[in-house]
């Protein structure tokens, strides 16, 4: 497995294990390379560390990246492709500038039927891990809870669409 040495995993405040800057980044800056596996969606046991790379096919992250949680307020953002090779690449890269020791972020967008409760802390947090376009319906479908979570996401609780 590739070590990415700008970065490294921590106990995240946001939730579980996080990934924060060891130095800081510049803005376009690629912090990391995703060594990842890829999988039709078909194959797909377990969607939790993977990036939607193309329709039908997601990146099951297999380094330090895979720990990146999501902020509604992100650092970064993916960039992610096929190949036409039958593979696909995918990198973290900074969306402006981030200092040592910061958390590194990035927007997940999840569909509606994947959203949960997000407690990234930012100030314009929606409350929920979602893309945007679809945050209104699901505010409308949660219309009486739709506070950010106190607790952190738990896939059981009637909060998760998981
Ligand atoms: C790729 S994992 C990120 C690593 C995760 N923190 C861990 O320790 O396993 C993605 C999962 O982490 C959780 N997560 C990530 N960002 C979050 C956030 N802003 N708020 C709540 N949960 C988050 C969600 O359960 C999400 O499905
Ligand atoms: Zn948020």
């Amino acid at each position: 497995m590739p070590y990415a040495p700008g970065i490294r995993v921590f106990r995240s405040p946001i939730h579980g294990y996080g990934i924060r800057a060891v130095a800081g980044f510049q803005p376009g800056e690629t912090i990391a390379d995703v060594e990842g596996v890829l999988y039709k969606e078909e194959e797909l046991v377990d969607d939790r560390y993977c990036l939607w790379i193309d329709d039908g096919f997601y990146l099951d992250m297999v380094d330090q990246t895979r720990w990146i949680n999501h902020a509604c307020e992100p650092n970064a953002e993916i960039e992610a492709e096929l190949d036409g090779k039958g593979g696909a690449w995918a990198r973290v890269v900074a969306l402006r500038a981030i200092q040592p020791e910061e958390e590194i972020t990035y927007h997940y967008g999840f569909p509606l039927d994947l959203a949960e409760r997000c407690t990234c802390g930012c100030k314009s947090c929606a409350g929920w891990i979602v893309d945007p376009d679809s945050l209104p319906e699901l505010l409308a479908r949660t219309a009486f809870d739709h506070g950010p979570s106190t607790t952190g996401p738990d896939p059981e609780s009637p909060n998760s669409l998981r």
